[in-house]
């Protein structure tokens, strides 16, 4: 970097800081206002609580199960399904059913009989083991223990559960994570298990190695072991903190003990849990294109500059997004009217350019008698308020805020109506921030005093309770809004903070994370953590948020991007004007190639979030998601799966020009350069700066798409075998007609086989397609009985448009 250059860097960082001292007064204040509330309002808990639940006195049988009543304690065990299990342990506030998608489930069998020392309770897969002192145990139809549960204590108002874990139990989940991808595997600095707190939690600016908690806590783990798998999902908002050393430990501030378990492969719990806490809708097709942010667009000659600026240099873009630069005086809901004098117009004129604004807003509302939002929420009494019936009042950007109470439905529904006048003038998603919610403080705790009171759809209840739920309320709010108020046209939110359920109306991205290899690294844990927690799309800011990435880094998070859900560039209004051609060449032609890429596989993309709206699988997974009978893969985080097919292996070291990789078991196809690789093997392979190692799986069909042709890309099964890929295609927006395309191929010692089956009514969207086939030589060549002949390795079907489809093909028989 040259000299002058770093003096511009420092000079940017110097006034871009100056922005956070503004509000130091301010944090300093209520940091001593907050600890001053606490300690006038918190109180003791008289609860007594106990040790142990006692002995078992007596058990009552239910319509889903069993009653067990115990000298302190009842539990509740219910059968969902055969595989699925709530555990209800009692006294405690039952959970307001924030977190759940599904109430109506069907009744079980099941079977009730007394053994040593118990009662058992079966269905047809699923056993549990209830012990006269409390303890429960968990085991699979064939008898297989899965987990051992000690007796819960209960003291002041909160729980502490524990299950012993087994060796080799590795477990991963728990929501948003800047840790291992096994969350076991961590430790804190004196070398103990780590311990995970689930309270939302900005990081304020930066976060790096050891932060936690994070924006998006859930308190949900998947448990990974060669005897059996399960999914354990607490009901419980409250703060609390989670271990896992010997024993897997939940501690909760408050609440009752609530919790779901289910075991199986990763693939049938993320099902279940997704079944239970609700699937993500299907995005607009453009919210997977490549998305450019900056805290910094302060006009709209800026944005323009900016969407012309991609066009120029031949860089796809579908949306931009608006920070709070845009708005006037950092308030929800506005947008400048000199800087942005005619949003309407403007709005459409990038829509032309095929990009989307998207416009932030936080939950905090300027406590003012001049913000008309203030009034409004003033009217409905909407807004928090301590136990005095004070306001709770706290710094954030537009200066001292008030905070809506949106466990409340009336003030959700005045919420929701806010978004109406920005749709109309085509404001087509939003980007909720500092919705944990965040406050400024100088020290202690980031957010509203845990003594504030909350609706709570009526029952009342604290922060304590709320504080977790409140980005996911927002979250609904805002969904129901979009629906209601552009009825054709798919919502789009992104949300920073959230709870269980939040995919149901959001996408979420990894916030502030620091420029460096180590953040890069982690941020694939931390991506695929979401993923196997429910939240099928993510992404973190390209380059990090806060410093300035060099070319190399900016390009290997670029380039490892590209194959995550949520794709952006975002940074702090402190640091150099980050864009795809900010480091110059080679960087940009490189970058260039891996937009390309992404828009080229969008049909892959769509038809794994519509699979992801039918099963829940998240698009981005671990490599041990569909073997997990191999070991080797359970700790691997520096690679993951993106749908079945594509094997990414990013790479996450300064200066490295290749990696190692270990392969899952099959066969896989280097994307590169087509050499086929037997799997279960760890192997060394070449990363020259404008590639990272991507495998294909044999056997799979890799849609792509380029100038409305279809492209199927063959890579067949090495040895005899038979698959099928699906391809999910509709109007790409709204609720219209969709049609999956089916593909079969099979190999076996007559050639290798491909056929091709549909279904639904939307007419085939592509005007022709075409198969490359890799791997195998393409000799002679069948369609449908007749013989054809081909150019190299690839086999045209050039007349399929406006649904025409007497050009398509049953069956294509292929000798090589
Ligand atoms: C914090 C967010 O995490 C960041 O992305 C955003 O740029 C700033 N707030 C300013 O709005």
């Amino acid at each position: 970097m040259n000299r002058l250059k770093e003096i511009q860097l420092k000079l940017k960082f110097f006034w871009g800081s100056l922005f956070y001292f503004k509000y130091t007064p301010h944090a300093l204040l209520y940091s001593r206002l907050r600890d001053n509330i606490e300690r006038k309002f918190f109180k003791y808990s008289t609860e007594k609580g106990f040790n142990k639940p006692g002995k078992l006195t007596h058990t009552e049988l239910t319509e889903k199960g069993a009653n067990f009543y115990f000298e302190l304690a009842e539990l509740q065990i219910s059968f969902l399904t055969e595989e699925l299990i709530r555990v209800d342990w009692k006294p405690g506030i039952p959970p307001i059913p924030y977190g759940i998608a599904r109430k109506d489930w069907q009744d079980v069998k099941t079977h009730v009989e007394e053994i040593e020392n118990g009662v058992s309770i079966s269905s047809a897969k699923l056993k549990v083991i209830v012990k006269e002192d409390g303890s429960l145990k968990f085991c699979d139809s064939s008898g297989q223990i899965l987990r051992e549960e000690f007796a819960p204590s209960c003291k002041n108002e909160g729980w502490l559960h524990q299950a012993q874990l087994r060796q080799e139990e590795q477990i991963y989940g728990l929501g948003e994570r800047f840790s291992s991808l096994n969350l076991r595997a961590a430790k804190d600095e004196k070398q103990q298990p780590k311990t995970y707190r689930m309270w939302n939690y900005d990081a304020a600016g930066m976060y790096g190695p050891g932060s936690d908690p994070m924006y998006l806590c859930i308190p949900v783990y998947l448990s990974l072991h060669s005897s059996g798998s399960y999914l354990i999902f607490y009901e419980n908002s409250f703060d609390a903190y989670f271990t896992f050393g010997e024993t897997a430990v939940a501690n909760f501030e408050g609440g009752s003990l609530r919790y779901y378990f289910t075991y199986g492969t990763p693939a049938q719990l993320l099902e279940r849990y997704t079944e239970l806490t609700g699937r993500a809708a299907l995005p607009p097709l453009w919210a997977l294109g490549y998305h450019q942010s900056k805290w910094g667009y302060r006009t709209e000659e800026k944005i323009r500059e900016e969407a012309r600026a991609f066009q120029e240099r031949n860089l796809p873009l579908s949306a931009i997004h608006l920070d709070i630069d845009c708005q006037v005086g950092n308030r929800a809901f506005t947008i400048d009217p000199d800087r942005f004098p005619k949003l309407g117009s403007f709005t459409q004129e990038l829509k032309e350019l095929g990009v989307q604004f998207i416009a932030i807003l936080n939950p905090g509302i300027k406590y003012s008698r001049h913000s008309n939002l203030f009034l409004e929420g003033q009217i409905l009494d909407g807004f928090c308020k301590l136990p005095n019936g004070k306001l709770v009042v706290a710094p954030v950007w537009p200066g001292w805020c008030v905070f809506p109470d949106f466990t409340n439905p009336k003030v959700r529904a005045w919420w929701s109506r806010q978004y109406q006048y920005l749709l109309d003038v085509g404001v087509a998603g939003f980007w909720h921030d500092m919705n944990e919610p965040a406050a400024f403080i100088a020290w202690g705790d980031r957010s509203l005093p845990k003594v504030t009171q909350h609706y709570m759809e009526g029952r009342g209840g604290d922060h304590r309770e709320a504080h977790n739920v409140y980005g996911l309320l927002q979250a609904k709010a805002a969904y129901e809004s979009l629906c209601q108020y552009h009825p054709q046209q798919r919502p789009f939110i992104v949300s920073r903070a959230g709870w269980a359920g939040l995919q149901r109306y959001a996408w979420t991205w990894t916030g502030d994370v620091e420029c460096t290899w180590i953040a890069l690294r982690t941020t694939i844990a931390t991506v695929v953590g979401l993923g196997l927690s429910g939240i099928p799309y993510s992404g973190p800011d390209i380059g990090g948020f806060q410093g300035n990435p060099s070319a190399e880094l900016y390009l290997r998070w670029f380039q490892m991007a590209t194959f995550f859900t949520f794709y952006r560039t975002h940074s702090s209004n402190n640091v150099e004007h980050r864009t795809p051609w900010t480091y110059g060449e080679p960087y940009l032609s490189i970058i260039r190639q891996y937009l390309e890429l992404r828009y080229r596989l969008l049909p892959y993309f769509y038809t794994l979030s519509w699979e992801a709206t039918q099963k829940g699988y998240p698009p981005v997974r671990p490599l041990f998601w569909s073997a997990t009978d191999e070991p080797e893969l359970w700790s691997v985080e520096d690679a993951f799966l993106l749908g079945e097919a594509l094997l990414v292996c990013p790479i996450v070291q300064e200066g490295a020009r290749s990696r190692q990789v270990i392969l899952p078991k099959g066969f896989w196809y280097n994307f590169w350069d087509d050499t086929a690789l037997e799997g279960s093997q760890q192997i060394t392979i070449e990363a020259p700066l404008e590639q990272i190692p991507l495998f294909v799986l044999a056997g799979s069909i890799l849609p792509m798409e380029e100038k409305k042709q279809l492209i199927l890309h063959i890579y067949p099964p090495v040895e005899e075998d038979s698959r099928e890929t699906v391809l999910y295609t509709d109007a790409g927006d709204g609720y219209g007609e969709s049609r999956v395309d089916k593909f079969g191929m099979t190999r076996s010692e007559n050639g290798l086989e491909i056929t091709w089956t549909e279904e639904g009514k939307y007419p085939f969207p592509y005007k022709s397609m075409s198969l490359h086939v890799h791997g195998i030589k393409l000799q002679q060549v069948w369609v449908d009985g007749e013989e054809v002949t081909c150019t190299g390795q690839i086999l045209e079907f050039p007349n399929l448009e406006g649904g025409d489809v007497s050009d398509r093909f049953h069956q294509v028989r292929i000798q090589g």
